[in-house]
C-alpha cells in the first residue's frame, strides 16, 4: 500500500501540532506505524490522501451511524450555512433539538447543549454537585468520560487508598474528590459509599462501556446501582456520549431498562459536528444558569450548523425506528462471521457486542470489567489491525475501543470484512 503522502503530511503536522494529531488515539501509537491522513468519506468508505480506499469501522468514533456524509445531513448543513454560521443568540432549532431528545429519551425532561462530550460530562458533574451540595463522585475503572481533570484519575494500589492522577497537570486535589469503583461490582460501590457517607454527589458510568472495549453492565449490578443512588440521594449520571442513539433509540438506558437522573450525549446528536449535551430531571436541570445558580455557558453552544446536522440526524432516527433492527442484523452477521472464522481456525478470542458496537478482545477469557479487559494481548491486536488495513479494512487503532457498524455497511462490505478477518487471524495466530 502506498502511503507516502500520509507519511509526508504526518511529518509536517508533527512540526506544528503535538504528536501531529489533535487527539492522541489518532496517532496509531498503540498499534504502531504512522496514521493515515483521510481526505474524504462516503457511505461505508473512507479514502486517504494517497487514494487508498477502506471500509471504515471507526465512523469518526461513533457519530456516523448512517455512514459518511449522508445526503440528508449534507443538505441540512448547506441550507443552514446560507443563513450564517453563528449568532450567539437563541435560534429556533435549539429548542427543537432539545425537544426531540426529550421525546426520544424517557429520562430526559430538559437539555443543555454544549460542544463536546467532555463538556457534557464535566457540566453534568458540576450540576450534580450543585444540586446535592456534596463534592465527591464515584467513577468506574476503565470508563472514559472525556478529559476534565477530575476524570483523569485511576485507582490507587489498595482498595481503600486514594485515587491517583493519570496525567501530569491533574492535581492531587482532584484525586481526593474522585473515587474509583470496579465495573460490574456493586460491593466496591457500597464500600466507597460506606467510607464516604453523605459526601458523594454523583456516580457516573458508561452503562454500556465503549472505552475498555465493549462491556455491558449486568442487570443485577445496574439495578442495584440505581437503588443505591436513590437510597443515598446520589445523582446517577449515565454517560451516553457513545451509546446514545447508537446501541438503541433510547441508548443504554433502554437496553438496560434503567433511568438516569442525568445523562450525557455527544457524537450522534451532532450528526458529525462538534456537539454534546447533558439533560435529565427537570428539578436537577433547573439548577443550571440562568434559571438556577450552577454556572454553565458556551459561546458556540447550540451553534446553528451543529444544530441543523443534529436535528436531521435525530429526526431521521425518530422517523426510521427500523434502523436499529437493520443495525442489529448487520452487526450480528459480522459477529457470526468472525466467530465462524475462529472456529475454522480452531482459535478462541472473546467478542463482546451490543447492537452496532463490537470489540474483538485478544484474550480467551470473558471480559466483564477493566481487569479482564486488560488481559488482552494488545501487541497482537496491533498486528491484526495492520493485517486488516492491508486488506482495505479500517478498524479502531487501539484494542480497547469499539468497531462501529453503520447502516451504510452493505452485505458485500461485511463479507469482505469477514474474509479479511479470516486471513488476518490466520496470519497472526499461526
Ligand atoms: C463515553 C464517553 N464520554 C465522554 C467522551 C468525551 O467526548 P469528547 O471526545 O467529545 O470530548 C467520550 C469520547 O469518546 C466517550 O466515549
Amino acid at each position: 500500500m502506498n502511503t507516502e503522502k500520509s507519511r509526508q503530511l504526518f511529518e509536517e503536522a508533527k512540526k506544528y501540532i503535538p504528536g501531529g494529531v489533535n487527539s492522541p488515539v489518532r496517532a496509531f501509537k498503540s498499534v504502531g506505524g504512522d496514521p493515515l491522513f483521510i481526505k474524504r468519506g462516503l457511505g461505508s468508505n473512507i479514502y486517504d490522501v494517497d487514494e487508498n480506499a477502506f471500509i471504515d469501522y471507526v465512523g469518526s468514533w461513533g457519530p456516523h451511524i448512517f455512514g459518511h456524509n449522508p445526503s440528508f445531513i449534507k443538505e441540512a448543513l448547506l441550507s443552514a450555512i446560507e443563513n450564517g454560521t453563528s449568532f450567539g443568540a437563541p435560534t429556533e432549532l435549539e429548542a427543537k433539538v432539545a425537544k426531540l431528545i426529550t421525546e426520544l429519551i424517557p429520562s430526559v425532561e430538559m437539555v443543555r447543549m454544549v460542544n463536546s462530550g467532555t463538556e457534557a460530562t464535566m457540566s453534568a458533574v458540576r450540576v450534580a454537585r450543585g444540586f446535592t451540595r456534596k463534592e465527591k463522585i464515584i467513577k468506574f475503572e476503565g470508563c472514559y468520560h472525556g478529559h476534565a481533570d477530575f476524570f483523569l484519575i485511576k485507582a490507587g494500589s489498595g482498595a481503600l487508598t486514594l485515587g491517583v492522577p493519570t496525567s501530569p497537570g491533574v492535581t492531587k486535589g482532584n484525586a481526593v474528590d474522585t473515587l474509583i469503583a470496579d465495573f460490574n461490582n456493586i460491593d466496591s460501590v457500597k464500600q466507597l459509599i460506606r467510607t464516604n457517607r453523605n459526601e458523594i454527589a454523583a456516580v457516573i458510568i458508561e452503562a454500556i462501556v465503549g472505552n475498555m472495549g465493549v462491556v455491558k453492565a449486568n442487570d443485577y449490578f445496574i439495578k442495584q446501582l440505581r437503588d443505591l443512588c436513590d437510597e443515598e440521594k446520589i445523582v446517577l449520571i449515565i454517560d451516553e456520549v457513545m451509546t446514545g442513539f447508537r446501541v438503541a433509540k433510547g441508548g443504554a438506558q433502554e437496553i438496560l431498562d434503567v433511568k438516569a437522573d442525568l445523562c450525557t450525549f455527544g457524537k450522534i446528536i451532532g450528526g458529525g459536528l462538534p456537539v454534546g449535551a447533558f439533560g435529565g430531571k427537570k428539578e436537577i436541570m433547573e439548577m443550571v444558569s440562568p434559571s438556577g445558580p450552577v454556572y454553565q455557558a458556551g459561546t458556540l453552544s447550540g451553534n446553528p450548523l451543529a444544530m441543523s446536522a443534529g436535528y436531521s440526524a435525530l429526526s431521521y432516527i425518530k422517523d426510521h425506528p427500523n434502523l436499529y433492527k437493520e443495525l442489529e442484523e448487520k452487526s450480528a452477521y459480522l459477529e457470526e462471521g468472525i466467530k465462524e472464522n475462529l472456529k475454522l481456525l480452531n482459535k478462541k478470542l472473546t467478542i463482546n457486542r451490543v447492537g452496532s458496537m463490537l470489540t474483538l478482545f485478544f484474550t480467551e477469557e470473558e471480559v466483564i470489567d477493566f481487569r479482564s479487559a486488560v488481559k488482552s494481548d494488545t501487541k497482537l491486536y496491533g498486528k491484526y489491525f495492520h493485517e486488516m488495513l492491508e486488506r482495505g479494512i479500517y478498524l479502531p487503532p487501539a484494542q480497547f475501543e469499539a468497531f462501529f457498524i453503520s447502516t451504510a455497511h452493505s452485505k458485500e462490505d461485511l463479507d469482505k470484512t469477514i474474509k479479511a478477518n479470516y486471513e488476518a487471524l490466520g496470519e497472526i495466530l499461526k
